[in-house]
């Protein structure tokens, strides 16, 4: 079957937080969005379809997940990553970010050191922050056009630190790690007694000519400090039923993450179209998220092309992965504030600006463009008029 991503929907009017917030976010109703990370593309059929014949029967009172929830995650793990996980590490979680907290919660101590690689998603900040223990800084680098880790910062960081957040592959910038990057971050991390918390939300979303390796594939060793997050809301724009799941093959880390969730929170209850959803997206989701990620990934061409042509100003980091595009526009020499209100009032775009992501953001604005491919042209459109306006 052949999808159609060229579809432009209207999703105006359904609370949905891309289109309905604009004015709370960006004070003006006149941006097209093209900020916060869900996909303009219709929710596969498939799913669709799943969720309607669950409507069928209409008494939608408390239920678990059962054995089907967990054989759906082993096997799309087997197929898409070539990992065994067994079924006794897995775990449920509304969302990421809430495991995020949940995990550093359960799993360190107030004033705990936790180490983040900016820039990086903002949330990583916060789960840190808000509960109460110091974020510590291994800033990545900008190489040759590529986010990479700075892993002789690390080695000096790593020491007397209790847990890294990973973002894997990472947000934003769109950097796959290799092999290489990812056994030498796991040694130091090991030589130092450091838990890793690996965020893996976008591990399905990548391009050709890379490769993701989940983290705790790498071995026994690395398996038994790694806790590993993951969810079908960004491969299958399902972010609003708010349904992930962790791999935590470690069992005193895994107690202590389900004591935290079951019995101090009671928040592992989810809701059951999250499960119905996760289900039949990772049953019959190979062929639709092939065709996705080649429709994204001319987007993204698209884009990279052209900027060079037309708007050489503004450069790309040329994603591996994600459908975010990592956009250096440190060359308009705009501060901060400027920076976003050029996006806004003389572009008419609503991106995230860089500097949320934290060390590294700032000059940089992020863009997602998994929408239909005349929504990039007409933001590059008017990104170049913008542009072009500058020198009037
Ligand atoms: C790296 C990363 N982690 C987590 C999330 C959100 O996860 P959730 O909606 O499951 O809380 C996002 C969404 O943009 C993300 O980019």
């Amino acid at each position: 079957m052949k999808y159609n991503f060229d579809e432009i929907i209207s999703r105006e009017g359904t609370n949905c937080i891309k289109y309905d917030a604009l004015q709370r976010v960006f004070g003006s109703e006149e941006v097209l969005p093209m900020w916060v990370a869900d996909m303009d593309f219709r929710t596969p059929d498939f799913v669709i379809d799943a969720l309607r014949k669950r409507l069928e029967h209409e008494i939608l009172g408390y239920t678990f997940r059962g054995n089907e929830f967990n054989e759906a995650i082993v096997s799309w793990m087997k197929k898409r990553h070539g990992w065994d996980v067994d079924p006794a590490w897995l775990c449920f979680s509304p969302g990421v970010v809430p495991a995020l907290n949940m995990l550093v919660m359960a799993l360190t101590e107030p004033t705990d050191r936790i180490i983040v690689q900016p820039p990086v998603y903002f949330p990583f900040f916060g789960a840190i922050r808000e509960n109460g223990r110091e974020i510590i800084e291994n800033p990545l680098v900008l190489k040759n056009g590529r986010l990479c880790m700075d892993l002789d910062d690390l080695k000096q960081k790593a020491v007397g630190a209790r847990m890294l957040l990973l973002c894997h592959p990472h947000n934003p910038g769109g950097s796959v790690w290799t092999r290489h990057e990812l056994e030498t971050m796991a040694q130091i991390c090991i030589d130092n007694d450091v838990l890793i918390v690996s965020d893996e939300i976008h591990s399905d979303l990548i391009f050709d000519g890379h490769r993701h390796i989940p983290l705790a594939s790498l071995s026994p060793e690395v398996a038994a400090l790694t806790v590993t997050c993951n969810a079908p809301s960004k491969t299958f724009n399902l972010a609003g039923l708010a349904t992930s799941y962790l791999i935590i093959p470690n069992k005193d880390l895994l107690d202590k993450y389900n004591h935290m969730i079951n019995d101090q929170l009671h928040a592992g209850m989810g809701n059951l179209f999250g499960a119905i959803a996760l289900q039949a997206a990772y049953a019959h989701g190979e062929g639709w998220l092939e065709q996705l990620l080649e429709y994204v990934h001319q987007n993204v061409k698209f884009v990279g092309e052209y900027l060079q042509k037309n708007i050489p100003q503004i450069t790309m980091i040329e994603p591996e992965s994600t459908y975010m595009i990592w956009l250096d526009c440190r060359s308009l020499g705009f501060s901060t504030g400027e920076l976003k209100d050029f996006f806004i009032n003389n572009a008419h775009l609503g991106l995230n600006e860089g500097a949320m992501f934290g060390t590294g953001g700032e000059g940089f604005m992020r863009l997602n463009v998994a929408c239909p491919h005349q929504m990039v042209q007409w933001a590059m459109e008017q990104l170049r008029a913008a542009v072009d306006g500058l020198r009037e």
